[in-house]
């Protein structure tokens, strides 16, 4: 297994570009089998859950062709469709092809994705909203199998709030015979991105991004063309690692509107940043003030930063609160970090991180994705060197870490 080797004290200069939206493309590229004629994206991170979705939805039938960033799929001769549990287990966003599926082949059978590091991820409101469509759902030998001879349009109310529940009852809707709306609906910029790619598709959605969503079905898609929006993740990840380091960097290809939360805690960190439409520039102070913070469902701080900006808060001046509300096991990094000399205290799903001088590198080991990103930004401002393991987890989410790091002036190699 591939790990990851940080020589601390380095700070970021410079500009890099961001890639884009793993958990936009991911949708995304599960929407092209709501179509029978081909659809093309473009900005498709160059990931390896992007590389495991492709190879599902090849297995399915559907003809796909790549070329860097620009992939077409072709899903007019579904075969098969079954998402089986030895791909699903190692990629959860699998769970995005059963609404799609029910939609356009009226059966489905995909594994239960399964719980993960985070948390125990159930999909009861994707079940519950198909049903609420007309769909026969059976939990059986740990598979979803559905069954819909047409969905018909319902008023769905979600329990808690579901990026990708929201997502997939809102392509399978897209089909559906008459009106659905979906309300408590996901309001992130992932859901609109996949709402602005159905409606190029044919599709007739209005109120994305806002908590009630409504999906007119039609009788069939067509093929079309969509640009993945920029990954709001990856840029907050550098944005901190900037911060963290003291640096001074500059980002391009971004949509620093989808960030506002994040900034708002940099800045309150002490960071100047400047945010133009498509790139951000960030100057982080000689020290960071400790910045306290809450996840919860969009537009609030994001649950995919929260590891990211508590390895900010340990060498913080200050005290941090930092409150999980969104997963139950969220705080993984938090002990690895400790490995670093952080000083945090867990306490249910709040951590009290109190910022120390500066974190002792170590070899410590990655347990989810966004947790081995925490961990590289805790290495490139610890004392010497930190040795990351099972950075597996980080090439499922970032394209060329150790590359863009380096170019910004990072001291970190990959060793295999
Ligand atoms: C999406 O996961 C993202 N993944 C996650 O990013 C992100 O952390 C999460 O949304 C929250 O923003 C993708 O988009 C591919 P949820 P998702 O359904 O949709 C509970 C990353 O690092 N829930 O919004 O699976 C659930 O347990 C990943 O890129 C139910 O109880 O998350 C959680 O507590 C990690 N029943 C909360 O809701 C359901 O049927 C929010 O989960 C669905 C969800």
């Amino acid at each position: 297994m591939d790990k990851l080797l940080i020589e601390g004290g380095a700070r970021l200069v410079g500009e890099t570009n961001i890639s884009g939206a793993k958990n936009a493309a991911l949708p995304i590229l599960c929407a092209a089998l709501l179509s029978a004629e081909p659809v093309t994206f473009t900005n498709v991170p160059q990931l390896k859950d992007v590389a495991t979705l492709l190879a599902l939805l090849g297995q399915m039938g559907v003809a796909i062709e790549r070329e860097g960033d620009t992939v077409t799929l072709d899903a007019s001769a579904l075969t098969e469709p079954v998402a089986p549990y030895e791909m699903v287990k190692t990629m959860r966003a699998s769970i995005l092809v059963l609404g799609p599926l029910a939609a356009r082949c009226g059966e489905a059978r995909v594994s239960l994705p399964g719980g993960c590091a985070i948390g125990a991820r159930p999909v009861d409101q994707h079940i519950k909203g198909l049903q609420a469509m007309g769909a026969e759902v059976a939990v059986e030998h740990g598979y979803v199998h559905v069954r819909a001879s047409r969905l018909k349009g319902a008023r769905l109310v979600a329990d808690m709030v579901t990026v990708t529940g929201t997502e997939n009852l809102m392509m399978a809707a897209t089909l559906a015979d008459g009106v659905t709306i979906i309300e408590n609906a996901a309001r992130e910029p992932e859901v609109v991105d996949l709402a602005n790619c159905l409606i190029a598709m044919g599709a007739k959605i209005s109120g994305a991004g806002s908590d009630i969503i409504h999906i007119e079905g039609v009788p069939r898609l067509h093929g079309a063309r969509h640009h993945v929006m920029p990954d709001r993740i990856e840029t907050g990840t550098y944005l901190c690692a900037a911060a963290a380091t003291g640096g001074d960097i500059r980002l391009t290809g971004v949509l620093a509107s989808s960030l506002d939360a994040v900034i708002d805690k940099l800045i309150e960190a002490g960071c100047t940043v400047h945010a133009e439409p498509d790139a951000i520039r960030l100057c982080a102070p000689p020290k960071l003030t400790a910045a306290s913070l809450r996840t919860a469902p969009y537009p609030a701080f994001p649950t995919d930063m929260q590891a990211q900006f508590m390895a900010l808060n340990c060498i913080a001046q200050g005290t941090a609160v930092i409150r999980e509300t969104i997963f139950e096991n969220r705080f993984m990094h938090a002990v690895e970090l400790q490995r670093l000399g952080a000083d945090i205290r867990i306490d249910g799903n709040t951590a009290i991180v109190c910022g120390i001088e500066r974190l002792q590198g170590a070899t410590v080991m990655a347990t989810d994705l966004r947790a081995s990103a925490s961990l590289v930004i805790a290495g490139l401002v610890a004392e010497g060197k930190t040795l990351i393991e099972r950075i597996y987890h980080l090439d499922r989410g970032y394209e060329r870490l150790e590359e863009k790091l380096a170019a910004l002036g990072a001291n970190v190699r990959r060793i295999k």
